[in-house]
């Protein structure tokens, strides 16, 4: 099982054998990742959804999705190391179950939205309101995904 292998793994063994700041260094790596992406889709995803009309998107986008994409990368590496530690304990874990296609869904949601016309017109022209609202429908899905990915994320180690 993959899980097993990740836990035995070169990883695995340098995350358990170098002491115990390692594994609290990765996860404060994990958490400022986090902060990074969820932060950014925050502001980005609530001002797709209507609010501050006044800010112009592209500035917010020109900037945002940089960052976020920079947070997403720190969260999927520091949290590799972070399972490979003791993947074994998460067998069963629903809220692994939970979170992984959650952040499946948010990524592949966040491809989807920089394919659309309408985010490919942002830095070129005003954007139609039908545009708008094909913001909005892939604004929401990201919150409740991203929304999902970190409760899920924090709820695992309560199980
Ligand atoms: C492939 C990517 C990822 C893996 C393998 C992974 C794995 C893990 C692991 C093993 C933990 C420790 C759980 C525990 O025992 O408490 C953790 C914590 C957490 N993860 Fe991830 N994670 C990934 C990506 C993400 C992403 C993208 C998010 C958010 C959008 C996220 C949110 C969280 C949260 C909120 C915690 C709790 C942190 C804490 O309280 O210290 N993770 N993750």
């Amino acid at each position: 099982m993959i899980l097993q292998w990740l836990e035995s793994s070169a990883l695995g063994h340098l995350m358990r054998d170098t002491g115990p700041w390692t594994y609290a260094i990765v996860n404060l790596a994990h958490l400022l990742g986090i902060a990074a992406l969820f932060g950014t889709v925050l502001l980005l995803d609530l001002r797709m959804l209507g609010l501050w009309r006044r800010l112009p998107l592209v500035t917010l986008t020109t900037i945002g999705a940089p960052l976020a994409g920079a947070g997403f990368m720190l969260a999927v590496t520091s949290g590799l190391g972070l399972l490979s530690a003791n993947a074994s304990d998460y067998v069963g874990n629903p809220f692994m179950l939970i979170k992984f296609p959650a952040i499946a869904l948010g990524a592949a949601n966040a491809v989807i939205m920089q394919r659309t016309a309408a985010w490919r017109a942002l830095p070129h022209r005003q954007t139609t309101r039908a545009e708008d609202r094909t913001l909005a429908v892939l604004a929401a899905i990201s919150l409740a995904s991203w929304l999902t990915a970190v409760t899920a994320g924090r709820m695992v180690g309560y199980w």
